[in-house]
């Protein structure tokens, strides 16, 4: 079984990316690349084709992600048959994404931090892009809590249908 992971936020260049980054990390210290699918998007097109922010690149890469990789590109309705978990970084972008979600659609958009942070219990990443160097800080720790109890489950299905 493969599992497929989207994560989605405004720009897709500060916080999805480094979920991204973080998850894509996980996966391969556990040897899990190869059954979970990751990927991410914004739900808007302003930095399509561009790479991740250089502030969230390089905050990333002091805690040993590499972002570099990866480009942006918008969230399509598509998206919600490929994708078993599609988990939105705030809750604008859970409205925005349950607006675009097709009424037949597989799977439902999700909170990320609600349904996944363990030590944290805000529900919304805040938006890194206008604020400054502590701003993204926060959202590696609040992003590394939330793909740990992600990789817990993850980890769990895998076990139960492999
Ligand atoms: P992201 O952050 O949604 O975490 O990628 C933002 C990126 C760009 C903009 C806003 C938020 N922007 O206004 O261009």
């Amino acid at each position: 079984m493969t599992l497929k992971v989207l994560f989605v936020c405004l720009g897709n260049i500060c916080r999805s990316p480094t979920a991204e980054g973080v998850l894509r990390q996980r996966l391969q210290q556990r040897g899990l690349a190869g059954q979970v699918t990751v990927d991410s998007a914004g739900t808007e097109a302003w930095h399509r084709g561009k790479a991740p922010d250089q502030r969230s690149a390089a905050a990333a890469a002091r805690r040993g992600y590499d972002l570099s990789p990866l480009r942006a590109r918008q969230v399509h309705t598509d998206d919600f048959d490929t994708f078993d978990y599609v988990l939105a970084m705030d809750s604008d972008n859970l409205r925005n994404l349950q607006a675009l979600q097709p009424p037949q659609a597989r799977t439902r958009p999700q909170l990320f931090l609600q349904r996944f942070a363990q030590r944290f219990h805000c529900h919304d990443v805040p938006d890194p892009y206008y604020g400054g160097e502590q701003g993204f800080e926060q959202v590696l720790d609040l992003l590394e809590d939330a793909c740990d109890g992600l990789l817990l489950e993850l980890e769990q299905r895998l076990q139960e249908q492999p």
